[in-house]
């Protein structure tokens, strides 16, 4: 940022923020499940984007840890095939180069006692070799299952020092966890995982990972609200009539089967980054921008939202799965049948929710929810409702009610904001028109935006936990959520269908129609 009253262009302030490496401290990243999907497709792609922008640190091992043996050369063929596929930049042969000689891979068994000693050797050697002082990252880039297990034998293997600094003063090198999501599958389980964890490493120094914390449009949302002096007084009982939150998504499972199976869209969205969009527009403003001080903030919103149970969850929450239909005019299966699920499965792939914060902001004032699989189309957005101005001079025909105003969250794609205005229309009559001021990030910032692994790999790396899950947070989301799933597992009932490029099923429709409101058209 520039100093006030220094004069900068837009172009200085990206120079900057592009531009700069940040200094961090030598570090090596070990990645668990290093060859695998996750890996290949999103944290190889985005390192070697922080690499291109010369922001990781000049000393730097990226080692890959997997069960299935691979040499340091196939390792790094296996990131650069991850690379030219998924990479927003295109692969430059001179910055490749100097990117693949940090890669190496190493071969370790989770379950097995005596793989962890070799690894321990192979990562002192690749230490040695490179100049590092044993800064240590460790990614759990597993299913959730080895999550608890791979933290016991780093703690067997002696690669988490004590949590205590010794008392000589002298500083330990840095021992920092990435989980991936999901952490569990009800609170139990999340308990569970969070208490082994926290066995082998202090709460500062666990990560846990919710991707929509790393897009820029989700960090923009406190940036709107705390920078501009025209949102904020509004958004609270007062003016706000209605909150959505549409994460739609226009893919099926795909090859995910058999993790989504497990899981559905409440534990797969809703739980994590639903929940954590609703926390970051519902906040009150934080009395500083530490770590801490937002994620208090944001975990009293999760512990304010109205506890759904029993027959609450039937009036208030809806699910579907979608049948075959068209997806770009081409025909789809339908969720039953795709490759991997159970020809009798209710596992949901739509789920509509109205909730309610209880505090004194939001007192009253419903938030609809909303995420799903094959919905006509990709799109991620919050918009803010606003109250409707009285029936009285340009809103007093009954039959012409104004549009009221919408402030639009644009998540993705096409990212940015808009506000949704009425205007006389030119002429000698008093006509309205609903306008928009619109503001786009492609065409005001150009480019392409980092990827949120990007943003999140180097803020671990920084040792900044700002956008990553605090415990009692993913607890708090999951003891919303629980009693949703238990309704369920309890009380069955119809599992309604919707046609693959629909908006999910007529029900969704009216959840919201049922209060007079309607979801906004995407
Ligand atoms: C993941 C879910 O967390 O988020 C996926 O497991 C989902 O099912 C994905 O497709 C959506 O992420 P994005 O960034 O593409 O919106």
């Amino acid at each position: 940022m520039t100093p006030a009253g220094a004069i900068s262009t837009l172009a200085d302030e990206l120079a900057a923020a592009n531009g700069h490496s940040t200094a961090t401290e030598p570090v090596t990243l070990v990645i668990f499940g290093g060859g695998g999907d996750l890996a290949h497709r999103k944290l190889l792609p985005a390192l070697y984007n922080l690499h291109l922008d010369g922001l990781l640190p000049p000393r730097i091992a990226i080692v890959g840890v997997g069960r299935t043996a691979m040499t340091d050369e196939a390792y790094r063929d296996f990131a650069r095939d991850g690379v030219s596929q998924f990479s927003r930049r295109p692969l430059d042969a001179d910055a490749w180069e100097h990117f693949a000689s940090a890669l190496f891979f190493a071969t370790a068994s989770i379950d097995d006692d005596r793989a962890f000693a070799p690894l321990g050797s192979r990562l002192d050697i690749v230490e040695h070799e490179r100049g590092l002082p044993g800064n240590r990252i460790y990614y759990l880039a597993t299913p959730p299952s080895l999550f608890a297990p791979t933290v016991k034998q780093l703690q067997h293997a002696r690669f988490v020092p004590p949590q205590e600094p010794p008392g000589d003063g002298k500083r330990l090198p840095f021992a920092r966890l990435i989980v991936e999501k999901p952490i569990g599958h009800d609170l139990e389980s999340a308990c569970a995982i969070n208490d082994a964890i926290a066995q082998a490493f202090a709460e500062r120094d666990i990560y846990r990972i919710d991707h929509y914390l790393g897009k820029e449009t989700v960090q923009n949302i406190l940036v709107l609200r705390f920078a501009n002096s025209i949102f904020e007084p509004l958004l609270n009982q007062k003016y706000v009539d209605h909150v959505q939150i549409t994460v739609a998504e226009q893919e099926g499972v795909g090859t995910r089967a058999g993790y989504y199976e497990q899981a559905g869209a409440l534990r797969d969205m809703v739980q994590n980054h639903i929940l954590q969009l609703l926390s970051m527009v519902a906040l009150e403003p934080p009395r500083s921008l530490e770590a801490d001080v937002i994620r208090d903030e944001k975990l009293e919103v999760l512990l304010s939202l109205r506890p759904l149970d029993a027959e609450a969850v039937d009036a208030n929450v809806v699910r579907g799965q979608y049948s075959s239909g068209f997806e770009l005019g081409k025909p789809v299966p339908g969720y039953l049948e795709e490759r991997g699920v159970k020809a009798d499965s209710r596992t949901e792939t739509f789920v509509a929710v109205r909730a309610l914060i209880d505090n004194w902001r939001w007192s009253g004032v419903p938030f609809f929810l909303r995420t799903g699989k094959r919905l006509p189309k990709r799109a991620s957005e919050i918009s803010i409702h606003l109250k409707a101005v009285p029936p009285i001079l340009f809103n007093a025909v009954p039959d012409g009610q104004l549009d009221p105003n919408v402030l639009s969250i644009r998540i993705q794609p096409d990212e940015g904001f808009a506000l949704g205005i009425s205007s006389k229309i030119p002429g000698p009559r008093v006509r309205i028109y609903p306008v928009k001021m619109d503001f786009h990030y492609g065409s005001t910032f150009g480019g392409s935006s980092p990827e949120a692994y990007e943003r999140l790999l180097l803020d671990v790396m920084a040792g900044d936990p700002t956008l990553f899950m605090r415990r009692d947070a993913v607890e708090a989301a999951w003891r919303w959520v629980t009693p949703i799933l238990e309704r369920w597992a309890t009380t069955p009932g119809p599992l309604p269908t919707y046609a693959a490029g629909s908006w999910g099923p007529p029900e969704a429709d009216r959840l919201i129609e049922s209060t007079g409101r309607q979801w906004r058209p995407l």
